[in-house]
């Protein structure tokens, strides 16, 4: 049964993205009540946490997740039951999922199926992005209902999966306008969608069928094409602009390209990209190679984790996801003759923020503070869930990790959480690990212990026009219009075109 007594947080340093200080934190009906030393009126029966010699951070965020996702012929295995005490077990209190549904549905029933099918089993505070996978007045009119009515500020568009989800870049660009008539945040899938289906073609011809043919169809040129491309469909109507799942260098040159153009981009590695790389595709067990397909693809040059993490520490990229999305082998082999028919998507939502802090802070590219900031608090500055979330204040939601730099854990598939049978970060040793996490005030992880309430996390709302986001949109809408010359008529002759 639930704890719910008030919590109190002792003798711990408290890291935001700001600043590192050692505070006792203490927190009531799901709230951060009093943060500092020598706090008042703390009752008798509160709960306490020895936080002594440990980091008090504020809960992950998860910007990118695919619970129980219908796709590709089979649902993605970690549900969101599985999926958010997972989250919870890693230090991730809350996760944004996506609505995903094909071509002609109406976006407002697949948020409302998605609403259901979260609302019966998170165990941690969640919201959702919506997919346009199509294009029409009626999805145009939906976007703005959602963004009103519904507490979504986020549409995720697909340069990618032709046939399925991909849109033309005629409807891009109108999706794109659209997102910055009601003050939301495209999103993109960033992948040559008419490249890969002409390639992946080929290579089965050519009779590689085998999960390396799936990224020599779409090498990272053709990340890098479109993830250019959509930067620059959506500087073309002044629309703040956000990668999901950057995978490569090529990928992350063109968000800082658009960054040094001056175009509003967000750029999002994933655990991933960040930890393991795209030679596994060549790995000679079939299971081991396809347990890693997802698109975009992971890379080969074994260097892109570390350019990536670099990135991410300095600031060109700006927040992490995981793009969790299971499948079990027996899922996976519907594509053991064709890698087409391999379901994309793995794991991370789980190991993300052990990983992040192995190869981010424990290597000494960032600090905790960056690490609370990629983690945690951009994510919420982003979608516009900050101080609700992201930082560790008086009167921000008790979400709150309590993590050991000292402790190390190996990452398996045989100890972890998840409902998959496969972990992409097999055997990776982590220094730094959640020890506490608490969620809602409540204390979930404990002890080596996870004890969660299924249905009990919350539908979190979000409004449109984040700051962060819309600042500097608002400014150049101002001030940045086209000017017309004003000038003499011209009067001198013209020629005439004969008619046809
Ligand atoms: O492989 C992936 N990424 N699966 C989930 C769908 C998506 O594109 O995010
Ligand atoms: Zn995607
Ligand atoms: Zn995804």
């Amino acid at each position: 049964m639930a704890d719910r007594r008030p919590l109190l947080i002792k003798g711990g340093t408290v890291v935001n993205s700001d600043c590192k200080v050692k505070a006792d934190v203490y927190c009531e009906d799901g709230i951060i009540k009093q943060v500092g030393l020598d706090l008042k009126d703390i009752p008798a029966d509160a709960k306490v946490v020895d936080a002594t010699g440990k980091l008090v951070m504020p809960g992950g965020i998860d910007t990118h997740t695919h619970m129980q996702l219908p796709f590709m012929g089979t649902v993605a295995i970690d549900d969101f039951y599985t999926g958010t005490r997972a989250a919870l077990a890693g230090g991730t209190t809350m996760i944004m999922d996506f609505v995903l549904g094909p071509k002609n549905e109406s976006l407002l029933q697949m948020y409302d199926r998605w609403r259901g099918w979260a609302d019966a089993k998170v165990c941690c505070d969640y919201s959702l992005h919506v997919g346009v996978t199509w294009w029409s007045p009626q999805v145009r009119e939906e976007m703005g209902t959602l963004v009103r009515e519904k507490g979504v500020n986020s549409f995720k568009m697909f340069l990618a999966y032709k046939d399925v989800f991909m849109l033309r870049d005629d409807e891009l660009l109108q999706s794109f306008e659209r997102c910055k008539e009601i003050g939301a945040i495209a999103q993109v899938h960033a992948e040559n969608g008419d490249i890969i289906h002409t390639q992946s073609k080929k290579m089965i011809e050519m009779g590689i069928t085998g999960p390396e043919g799936h990224e020599m169809c779409r090498p990272e040129i053709v990340e890098g094409e479109a993830t250019f491309r959509a930067i620059t469909l959506a500087s073309q109507v002044n629309c703040p602009i956000y990668i999901v799942h950057v995978m490569s260098k090529s990928a992350a040159q063109a968000v800082m390209r658009g960054k040094e153009m001056g175009c509003v981009v967000f750029g999002e590695p994933i655990a991933a990209s960040l930890g393991t790389d795209g030679t596994n595709y060549w790995n000679k067990c079939w299971r081991h190679g396809a347990g890693h397909v997802m698109g975009p693809p992971l890379r080969p040059d074994p260097t892109t984790p570390s350019y990536l993490m670099n990135l991410l520490a300095k600031g060109d990229l700006d927040l992490t996801g995981t793009d969790n999305c299971t499948f079990n082998a027996n899922q996976k082999a519907l594509g053991k003759d064709d890698f087409r028919s391999i379901p994309n998507g793995v794991n991370g939502v789980e190991d993300r923020m052990c990983v992040i802090w192995e190869k981010g802070v424990s290597t000494g590219k960032m600090d905790p503070c960056r690490f609370v900031e990629v983690t945690s608090t951009m994510a919420a500055r982003v979608f516009n869930i900050y101080p609700q979330k992201g930082v560790i204040r008086v009167g921000s939601d008790a979400d709150i990790v309590v993590w050991d730099p000292e402790a190390v854990k190996t990452i398996s598939a045989k100890t972890h959480y998840q409902a998959v049978d496969f972990n992409i970060f097999e055997g990776m040793k982590c220094r730094g690990v959640p020890v506490v996490v608490i969620s809602q005030g409540r204390v979930c992880v404990e002890n080596g212990k996870v004890e969660v309430v299924k249905g009990c996390g919350r539908f979190i709302p979000r409004q449109p026009y984040a700051d962060v986001v819309y600042s500097r949109i608002h400014q150049r809408d101002k001030t940045c219009q086209p000017q017309k010359v004003e000038r003499e008529p011209y009067t001198g002759p013209v020629i005439q075109i004969p008619s046809q």
